[in-house]
């Protein structure tokens, strides 16, 4: 598994660890601007999926119980008991999962632009036609799918290169590790019962213009975990972390010092 990891500064080693889990089809890159942005606030660690970016695809069936797994296996393997956990879409699925399995291994939640619920019907017969295209056609082709979806109409006019480089990261990745997502996805579980049991400090993050995910989702989530507090970012869509880093890293800092104290 690759990662990037700022522990390794004497500035930031001390720091509470908050790791950030990219969605799909996507890899750790996409959280560069926290990984910067972020290390005077946390001790930040970001891996790459199993079968996405720079990781490897291992043999047994992957789920969101399985990332979940990679992801405490990472914090294992660097001797950290709790970790303040944050996933993105594809990412917030497997912080559900995680959260099941190892709560106590849970110092805080940001849930970003993501959902509790499982797929609908239309919803899994669209992972498996996704599935089928990225296997006949490559990545490249679930790249131009889902860019228009990703970025505000706004950012996708007027800044070139940002678009440029979030189409270039999703066409990269393995064509196994973007079909093993798009199953794992299908088949996940709901995890709207999940919410009641959250106890620990949970910061929601929603894009304003999302069309992927809506934002009513994210105000599911803060009206069903107690305490949860909902940020809505204007000017971006489903990736803000990305698309708006400022505005992003802002509330994160901001929630990290008002209910993580623990984590400066
Ligand atoms: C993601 O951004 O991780 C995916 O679009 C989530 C999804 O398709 O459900």
């Amino acid at each position: 598994m690759q990662y990037d990891d700022t522990g390794g500064a004497p500035s930031t080693s001390l720091r509470m660890p908050l790791v950030l889990i990219h969605g799909f089809p996507l890899d750790r890159t996409i959280w560069a601007e926290q990984t910067r942005g972020l290390a005077d606030a946390a001790r930040v660690i970001a891996p790459d999926l199993r079968g996405c970016g720079g990781s490897a695809m291992p043999p047994d069936a992957t789920t969101m119980d399985a990332y979940a797994d990679d992801v405490r296996g990472l914090l294992d393997a660097l001797n950290i008991q709790r970790a303040i956990i944050a996933g993105v879409s594809m990412g917030g699925y497997i912080a559900f999962a995680f959260y099941r399995q190892s709560a106590a291994r849970v110092r805080a939640l940001i849930l970003v632009d993501t959902r509790a619920g499982a797929d609908s019907p239309e919803g899994k017969q669209g992972r498996d036609d996704n599935a089928a295209l990225a296997r006949a056609e490559g990545t490249g082709a679930i790249a131009e799918r889902m860019l228009p979806k990703m970025l505000t109409p706004q950012t996708a006019a007027t800044r070139a290169n940002v678009a440029q480089d979030l189409r270039a990261l999703m066409a990269r990745q393995p064509v196994e590790g973007v079909a093993a997502a798009l199953i794992a996805m299908r088949d996940r579980p709901d995890s709207t019962p999940t919410l009641a049991q959250i106890s620990v400090p949970t910061l929601v993050i929603h894009g304003a213009e999302d069309q992927l995910i809506p934002v009513k989702e994210s105000e599911l989530l803060r009206d069903s975990i107690r305490g949860a507090r909902l940020e809505i970012i204007p000017h971006a869509a489903h990736l803000p972390n990305y698309e708006q880093p400022a505005a992003f890293n802002r509330v994160v800092k901001e929630f990290l010092k008002t209910r993580v104290p623990s984590a400066n």
